[in-house]
């Protein structure tokens, strides 16, 4: 199976009006074993999700965009760090479209800001086979274009595009051509080397790195100095002077 029309470098979108949640229709697909590079793009969702069992604000205006991938020669684990890939991609098309007007930084794992504001999301989902290789993977993308959630309403800052210099009023959709080209790039290293082979671009872009940060670790937070994203993915954080601990899951606290 193969839906959609043509976008950029290789990728695929399905536009839709509506849709509950596009990681909903686009897991659904690749469960019926659509091909890999299909974005399911909707104008609203009504049922947005994020991370941590989140609700994500979806009115018209923003970009949500769900990608299905099929990583088949990795394990799940190992394909997650995509989600990590997808979000430095992001910065990247964000950064070329504002002509270097603003500079993204990546939260680890995957959060997108813009001068300390958190402007985008990304929602992994996946599968996989009965030998521990993925079958597919959903990477979804929220990005606030023209609204962002009021600030009495997230306990941390938020930002969206339109409010940054050097962007303006962009189309969703063109966020979403600007994103094929580094996307692409990104998955051809990632293809060839893993997270390893894009730690130090993704480092370089990491927001508090070296810094004392909150973190939280299932219903917990934690306090550490983050001094590391390894080859895997894994954070590491300095929580005693010379004691470094290892995370795969949780996130740096915004705020
Ligand atoms: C987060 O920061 O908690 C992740 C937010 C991910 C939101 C996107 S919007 C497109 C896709 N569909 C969803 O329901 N969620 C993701």
């Amino acid at each position: 199976m193969s839906l959609g029309s043509d976008l950029p470098h290789g990728f695929r979108c399905l536009r839709l009006e509506e849709a509950t949640s596009t990681n909903d229709v686009a897991c659904g697909l690749a469960e019926r074993g659509e091909a890999a590079g299909l974005f399911v793009v909707a104008e609203r969702q009504t049922a947005g999700r994020g991370r941590l069992g989140r609700i994500w604000q979806s009115p018209p205006g923003n970009l949500y965009a769900s990608l299905i991938l099929r990583p088949d020669r990795h394990s799940l684990a190992e394909a997650s760090t995509l989600s990590l890939v997808a979000a430095l991609a992001l910065a990247e098309a964000v950064e070329l479209l504002s002509a270097g007007a603003v500079s993204p930084r990546m939260k680890w794992p995957n959060d997108v800001l813009i001068a300390g504001a958190k402007t985008a999301g990304i929602l992994l989902e996946g599968n996989a086979d009965a030998t521990g290789r993925c079958a597919w993977l959903v990477i979804g993308i929220g990005v606030n274009v023209r609204w962002s959630p009021p600030e009495e309403a997230v306990p941390y800052p938020v930002t969206r595009l339109a409010a940054q210099p050097g962007l303006g009023d962009i189309e969703p959709m063109l966020l979403l051509h600007a994103l094929t080209g580094p996307l692409r790039q990104r998955l051809a290293a990632w293809e060839e080397g893993g997270f390893a082979a894009l730690r130090a671009a993704w480092l370089a872009r990491a927001h508090r790195l070296g810094a004392v940060v909150e973190f939280k670790v299932g219903s917990g937070i934690i306090q550490g100095r983050f001094v590391d994203v390894d080859g895997t993915g894994a954070i590491h954080l300095e929580r005693a002077p010379g004691g470094i601990e290892r995370f795969t899951a949780g996130e740096i606290v915004l705020g």
